[in-house]
């Protein structure tokens, strides 16, 4: 008697266990929490990893005595000298009494280290002494390694910068107010710019900006920031540095970064003025002193134009 009860009981505990245990399986939804991210294949890895390239050119020592407040950090093509001399003219100089200054990062030219563009790269650096080269074919598609090479540069040559900004040299950046915005900015994990919190990649092969299903599956980009200009604290440059080895590359410089930030969990933010206007304007805008005192960059100016309205701008700002 007593046998066949503990029988029972034991058929009935097995079958509520196994009612739990299938409920749980058809109910419950999965989890929304990232995968852990698992590291790159070695070869993958390989092309982005800092190993992998040399400085051809570079200035290691322009931090040594120093902690600047904000290093404005420039990639441009090699050949691009005109855009680099209209940057330095205007707000890449550094105007006395703020801790900036500014850097252009290249690769090689087309055609490599015996060419014309080569000869007069290393020229001028020898004159102004701010251009960093690695030794990886300079392109569009190759942005990615760029901004992976800055990254890196800034974590072992310039480790004690407060804040850094990528912006291409086609850009007009107001200096003086991003330097007023940043002195009540975060110290650390923060990072900002236009921000895309709805990206998604282009399937179309024809786009400047395609991503093939092979490359990049998921039908979404997390949120990143434009690459025409963003600003972060410069704790964050080794940190994305070293997420990249679990990212793999896509050829999406901005999107790229934007995938290093999820796997640190660090969210990149807006920053919109008091009447939630974008302060960075990736569109082009005309000129107009007061306009563009109130931002803090606007895109799309050739370098003849950068120097046309800099001098506009740099003394009539402050009395808008
Ligand atoms: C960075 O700052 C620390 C503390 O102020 C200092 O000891 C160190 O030498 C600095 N490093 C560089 C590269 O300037
Ligand atoms: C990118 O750089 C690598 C290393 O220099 C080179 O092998 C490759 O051809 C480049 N890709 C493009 C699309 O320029």
């Amino acid at each position: 008697m007593r046998r066949s009860c503990l029988w029972r009981l034991v058929k009935f505990l097995t079958a509520l266990a196994l009612l739990f245990l299938s409920a749980h399986v058809l109910f419950s939804t999965p989890s929304k929490a990232p995968p852990k991210p698992s590291a790159l294949p070695a070869e993958e890895y390989r092309l982005l990893s800092p190993e992998t390239y040399f400085y051809q050119l570079n200035e290691p020592a322009v931090c040594r005595h120093r902690s600047p407040f904000l290093l404005l950090m420039v990639p441009v093509a090699p050949g691009e000298a005109v855009a680099r001399q209209a940057v330095r003219s205007t707000w890449g100089a550094s105007a006395p009494g703020r801790d900036t200054f500014t850097l252009f990062y290249v690769g090689l030219p087309e055609g490599g280290r015996g060419t014309s563009t080569q000869a007069e790269l290393e020229e001028e650096s020898r004159r102004h002494a701010d251009i960093i080269q690695m030794d990886f074919q300079d392109s569009y598609h190759n942005l990615t390694i760029k901004t992976m090479m800055m990254m890196h540069w800034l974590s072992t040559h310039c480790p004690n910068a407060s804040y850094a900004m990528k912006v291409d040299a086609d850009i007009f950046v107001n200096v003086f107010l991003l330097v007023r915005r940043l002195k009540g900015s975060p110290r650390q994990g923060f990072i900002t710019g236009s921000l895309i919190s709805d990206g998604r990649p282009r399937r179309d092969r024809n786009s400047k900006w395609y991503v093939s299903e092979g490359l990049y599956p998921d039908d979404s980009f997390p949120p990143y920031v434009s690459g025409a200009g963003y600003v972060f604290s410069a704790d964050l440059a080794p940190r994305i540095s070293w997420a990249s080895r679990f990212v793999r590359m896509i050829p999406l410089e901005d999107v790229y970064v934007g995938l290093c930030l999820r796997v640190l969990n660090v969210l990149p933010v807006y920053s919109r003025s008091l009447t939630l206007r974008n302060l960075f304007e990736i569109g082009q805008l005309e000129y107009d002193r007061c306009t563009f005192a109130k931002l803090v960059i606007v895109n799309g100016f050739k370098p003849a134009q950068l120097l046309h309205v800099w001098p506009d701008f740099s003394r009539g700002h402050s009395s808008c």
